[in-house]
């Protein structure tokens, strides 16, 4: 059964750690990161992007596809379904489909759009008993091989979509999506603090978890950062594994193709990073 990441981060925040958010491209990533999330111990969220439920089918199909694993998994960790930076529209799908836990970015709407929409989402997910993240600054990331800087958010901003009853809340602290670049900044804690001030215990939301030093990481934790998303590590040690796999001809061994076999090196790679990551935010051994 899924659940909504309310009491998983209501628990991180009041014992210093935070719990992962990690993003699920197919079968074989979804299982790693569940069975990884109950080998620790640990809860667990599990992201999909928009891009990422239309390939896999559907949100519909990754609905089922989770609930099916976790029975048949044998799963009894906590594990939330999250739509990851989600539209307006890709909300309400989401919300049919059965998923335990939304985002919606309206970050890129003017301020009082962003406040009308999410308001209004707040109340559809209280009604169905579904959790719902909100952003405000937008994260940056790379588009077109153009890395933008991520934006810092405007702690008053802040407190106005905090004040509409969210669950968390996902603020800009010039974090990005992606590989950072060789000239960033670093995290503005700065503006982390004046956030924080301002939303008082509101769970914070750190993206672009890939590529963060580690003592800024437990910083954020130490700031009021309660979950902080995974992805572009899990893609690149997925590929890595996959191409190490290749590259030694083991693909071309025994009886030909077999997806399967040339799947496992990367699923396995995932795995430890995500047991690497759990360790790091400090989420084993509290499901
Ligand atoms: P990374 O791809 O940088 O790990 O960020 C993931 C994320 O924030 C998803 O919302």
């Amino acid at each position: 059964m899924l659940v909504t990441v309310k009491d998983m981060l209501t628990k991180a925040r009041a014992n210093g750690y935070a719990v992962g958010q990690f993003n699920i491209n197919n079968l074989e990533w979804t299982k790693s990161i569940l069975l990884t999330a109950q080998e620790m111990n640990s809860p667990v969220i599990l992201g999909v992007s928009e891009g990422a439920g239309k390939y896999m089918g559907g949100f519909k199909v990754v609905s089922a596809m989770v609930k099916a694993l976790i029975e048949e998994q044998n799963i009894t960790v906590p594990v939330a379904l999250h739509l990851d930076h989600g539209t307006y529209e890709g909300c309400y799908k989401c919300i049919e489909a059965g998923f335990s836990s939304i985002m919606f970015d309206g970050s890129h709407y003017p301020i009082d759009e962003n406040i009308a929409k999410t308001k209004e989402l707040v109340a559809v997910t209280r009604e169905k008993g579904m959790s719902l993240e909100a952003e405000v600054g937008s994260i940056g990331g790379e588009e077109d091989g153009v890395v933008g800087m991520g934006e810092c958010a405007d702690p008053n901003e802040c407190k106005a979509i905090a004040d509409l009853g969210v669950t968390m809340l996902a603020a800009g602290i010039g974090n990005i999506h992606g590989k950072y670049p060789a000239n960033w900044k670093g995290l503005s804690f700065e503006t982390l603090e004046a956030v924080k001030e301002k939303v008082g215990d509101m769970p914070l939301v750190l993206h672009g978890g890939t590529g963060i030093p580690e003592d800024m990481i437990k910083k954020a934790i130490s700031l009021g950062v309660a979950k902080i998303n995974v992805n572009t590590e899990c893609q690149l040690s997925f590929a890595a594994a996959t191409r190490k796999y290749i590259e030694a001809g083991k693909d071309l061994e025994g009886k030909g193709f077999d997806p399967r076999k040339l799947l496992a090196p990367g699923a396995e790679a995932i795995k430890e990073t995500v047991r690497e990551k759990i360790t790091l935010f400090g989420s084993a051994d509290k499901a």
